[in-house]
């Protein structure tokens, strides 16, 4: 099922991960100068779609000690990986994993801070993607888009912000990432609760 997934969806594969998820990325995303204006120690995170942990793991070590990060997939491959390296930096205590199903992210606690970077257009459903994710919103909380402009058009992203706008998110500002597109979003009255 999952295999099918992601040959007809573009769900990324594990060896593409590789590609991409290296140290030279950090010449255009560094994870700390895009998370720490709003990630603070003792916060509860969670990244969706994480890959092998680019993000996830820098997120681990801005929580600090006190705070927990989950890292979000549908690829058991990716969790398992991502595992490895936080074992190896030493951050494995503060992050759980969780395998979301391929319809359904099935997770229930909340956040201060939810990360979804260059994943949404893997997703099928975006509707009930993000009413999931407007669940697993604190009142107070942030959710950080970022899109790739290389895959998705500036008129698919526009649409994807007007989904999330549909199910309660409000637009706080738009983030300069490069090679990005993005938004983050709190949830509006219609969305709180
Ligand atoms: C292109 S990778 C991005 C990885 C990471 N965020 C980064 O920027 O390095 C997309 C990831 O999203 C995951 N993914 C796709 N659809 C998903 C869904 N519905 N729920 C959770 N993860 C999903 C894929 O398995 C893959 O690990």
């Amino acid at each position: 099922m999952l295999e099918k997934l992601i040959n007809t969806k573009h769900v990324c594969p594990c060896w593409l991960c590789y590609t991409f998820d290296n140290p030279l990325r950090k010449i255009f995303h560094d994870p700390v100068e895009i998370l720490s204006p709003y990630v603070h120690q003792g916060n509860t995170a969670i990244d969706i779609g994480p890959g092998m942990g680019y993000f996830t793991i820098p997120l681990a070590e801005l929580v600090g000690p006190a705070g927990r990060v989950t890292a979000i997939d549908i690829q058991q491959k990716m969790l398992s990986a991502l595992m490895n390296r936080a074992q190896n930096k030493g951050v494995a205590d503060r992050i759980k994993t969780h395998l979301a199903g391929t319809d359904s992210i099935g997770f229930n606690e909340k956040a201060d801070f939810i990360l979804a970077f260059w994943m949404a257009h893997e997703v099928p459903d975006e509707q009930k993607f993000f009413s999931e994710i407007s669940d697993l919103m604190k009142p107070d909380g942030l959710f950080l888009l970022v899109e790739p402009l290389l895959h998705v058009s500036r008129k698919n992203f526009a649409r994807t912000v007007e989904t999330a706008k549909s199910v309660g998110f409000v637009i706080k500002e738009s983030p300069e990432i490069r090679m990005s597109q993005s938004a983050l979003f709190t949830l509006g009255k219609k969305g709180c609760r």
